[in-house]
């Protein structure tokens, strides 16, 4: 099926394919075996001006609707899903946040800079006791004068080994629980933060997944990011656009992984015919394609819900639930039909298999889509 794009969104697609397969694609193999972030692709993302490119031009971005931009990540996605998530953390959990939430000082300050892809942004909610329950946040930010002081720890943090702005979420009121959150700007080079563990991944391996240690980490009051105590609203809003782009990468593996098996199973003979003769090779393709077309009008729908302004909560979670849930088994049926060579490294789908994984956990595991999905229809 085929969504009515407009010219830009069919030009951002052919942009980003083009790029992903001459520039992206002949790295993959490369980073997820090294596990190093890939900055040659970041400055490519800059220079693509797709760092930001869903921020208004007047801020230093691109001015791209969001359905564009999904397009993008889902685009980078079908061969590097490592670059895809640096994108979509950049954009969707970095950007927006300030954009959305930040006066005209940070704005100016810290997202410009971030819009224009000179800098790089991260979104620090998880820790060691607060992942699905993100409320339960135990770092801290206590007032005094003008400064905030920060104490704490956070985990899991995409791009968080290499980026200069990070989006950190702290208890300013202990006895309020997730009424008492807020949220903050914080630059890497604030003495006191640092950066601690680098994750040995299972897949999406170069994204930099890092430990974040702030010891006494003092800030001015500017950088609260939005109202006092009110963070877990923000950190919870921008999840649900977080989720798209998710879906998006998500989506972007599972069509790269489709790819990849219809040339293989077209090549590839046994009984003397192509693989792709035998019907019930044909009948895997045919459930792999509905699904993936399924997936794609949901993770649409839900970028066209966001860019005209309507709540997007309940589309974003099922965008990234079933989106993430294809992903898997459109990889593991890619493996399944390459037979042995699909379990070496000589093919993409054993990559992209490890790489779909992750889509069902961070963002929100699959059970908490469930949630938030249950929740917006009984509300
Ligand atoms: N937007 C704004 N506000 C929202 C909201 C939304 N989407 N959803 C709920 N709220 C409000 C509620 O109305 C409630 O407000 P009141 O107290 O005024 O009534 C408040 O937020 C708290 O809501 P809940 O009571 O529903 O909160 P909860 O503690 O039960 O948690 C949850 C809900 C959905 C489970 C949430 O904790 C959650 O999403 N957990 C998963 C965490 C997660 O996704 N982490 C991702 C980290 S980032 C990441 O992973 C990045 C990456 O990989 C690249
Ligand atoms: P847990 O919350 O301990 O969950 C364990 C299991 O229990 C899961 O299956 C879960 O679904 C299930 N479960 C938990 N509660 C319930 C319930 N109420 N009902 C049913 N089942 C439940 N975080 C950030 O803040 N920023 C990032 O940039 C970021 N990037 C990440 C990158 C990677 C590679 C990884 C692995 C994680 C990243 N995360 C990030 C953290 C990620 O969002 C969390 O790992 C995720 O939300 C799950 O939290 P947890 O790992 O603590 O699992």
């Amino acid at each position: 099926m085929e969504f009515q794009l407009t010219k830009l969104q069919k030009l951002i697609r052919k942009a980003t394919r083009e790029l992903t397969e001459k520039e992206f694609k002949p790295i993959a193999q490369e980073i997820d075996e090294t596990g190093n972030f890939p900055k040659e692709n970041v400055e490519k993302l800059k220079k693509y001006n797709l760092l930001g490119m869903n921020i208004p031009k007047e801020y230093g971005g691109a001015g791209a609707d969001d359905l564009s931009y999904v397009i993008a990540v889902e685009e980078i996605s079908r061969y590097c899903a490592t670059t895809g998530v640096i994108l979509s953390a950049h954009n969707s959990l970095a950007c927006w946040p300030i954009y959305y939430y930040g006066n005209d000082y940070q704005k100016e300050k810290f997202l410009v800079p971030l819009a224009k892809g000179e800098k790089l942004g991260a979104f620090a909610l998880t820790e060691p006791n607060a992942g699905s329950d993100a409320g339960n946040q135990s770092t801290t930010a206590i007032k005094d004068g003008n400064k905030w002081i920060i104490n704490g720890t956070k985990i899991f943090i995409t791009n968080g080994g290499a980026a200069d702005i990070y989006i950190v979420f702290a208890s300013t009121k202990k006895e309020l629980g997730a009424k008492g959150i807020s949220a903050f700007i914080i630059e890497r080079n604030t003495p006191g933060f640092k950066i601690g563990k680098i994750e040995n991944k299972m897949g999406i391996r170069g994204s930099a997944t890092a430990e974040l240690i702030f010891d006494n980490v003092i800030i001015p009051e500017e950088n609260l990011l939005g109202k006092e105590n009110k963070g877990f609203k923000i950190a919870l809003k921008t999840l649900d656009g977080g989720r798209i782009g998710i879906a998006a990468q998500a989506l972007g593996i599972a069509q790269g992984a489709f790819d990849e098996t219809i040339k293989y199973i077209k090549q590839r003979e046994q009984f003397g015919r192509p693989i792709a003769k035998f019907q019930s090779i044909q009948f895997t393709i045919a459930e792999m394609k509905t699904k993936l077309e399924a997936a794609r009008t949901l993770v649409y729908n839900a970028a066209l819900k966001k860019m005209n302004y309507h709540d997007y909560s309940l589309e974003a979670a099922m965008a990234k639930y079933y989106a993430s849930d294809i992903a898997m088994e459109i990889t593991r049926k890619a493996v399944q039909l390459h037979g042995g060579y699909g379990y070496t490294k000589e093919y993409d789908v054993e990559r992209m298999m490890r790489d779909a994984k992750i889509t069902e956990i961070y963002e929100g595991t699959t059970e908490i889509q469930k949630m938030v999905i249950a929740a917006n229809i009984l509300k």
